[in-house]
């Protein structure tokens, strides 16, 4: 390899690493849009997913990091990881500096507002960005999305092919 690629490439020590938090219950098209176009700014894109949310989700942790993977597999930068506790910890461990979080409204703003300062005040070293989900996305959501599965509807559109068999599964009543 010549010497001027060598100068150029990156250590692990470099890199700049975000992560993408989320229960992800289960992953849908709004999400995978984030994932990548995150993951064509950032040299890392660590998926975190939540395992001790308070309210019970409808698949385990297992399941949604394996939905996930599936969806993701093309993205060779990504690596879908579990998390528990404080996202600001998991940011110091994992050496990110940015947590990704979309928005779809207004109306998302004024708690993930209020989260972006509390991980800034626990972390000062991780920045939040947010990035504005597309058109196409606005009304998704992981409750929607369980909620026409559960009474057999078309979810084309709303979360990848792949995995749909896996949604009705669980769901359909
Ligand atoms: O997909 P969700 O459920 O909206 O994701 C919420 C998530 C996982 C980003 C949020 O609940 C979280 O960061 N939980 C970790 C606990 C934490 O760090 N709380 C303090 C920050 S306010």
């Amino acid at each position: 390899m010549a010497t001027q690629n060598l100068l150029f490439m990156k250590t692990g020590d470099n890199l700049k690493i975000a992560i993408y938090p989320g229960s992800f219950d289960p992953c849908t098209n709004g999400h995978l849009d984030v994932i990548t176009r995150s993951a064509k700014i950032f040299d890392k894109l660590i998926v975190a997913v939540l395992t001790n949310v308070n309210k019970q989700p409808a698949f385990t942790a297992e399941e949604r990091i394996d939905l996930l993977t599936r969806t993701a597999k093309k993205l060779k930068n990504v690596e879908i990881k579990n998390f528990s506790g404080l996202l600001a910890d998991f940011a110091r461990e994992n050496n990110a500096e940015v947590i990704i979080k979309g928005l779809r409204a207004v109306s998302d703003f004024e708690y993930e507002f209020q989260m972006a300062l509390t991980n800034n005040k626990l972390n000062p070293e991780v920045e939040t960005l947010f990035m504005t989900t597309s058109t196409d996305n606005m009304y998704l959501s992981s409750s929607i999305v369980k909620e026409i599965a559960m009474y057999g509807g078309s979810l084309d559109g709303m979360v990848p092919k792949e995995i749909q068999a896996d949604i009705y599964d669980k769901l359909r009543r």
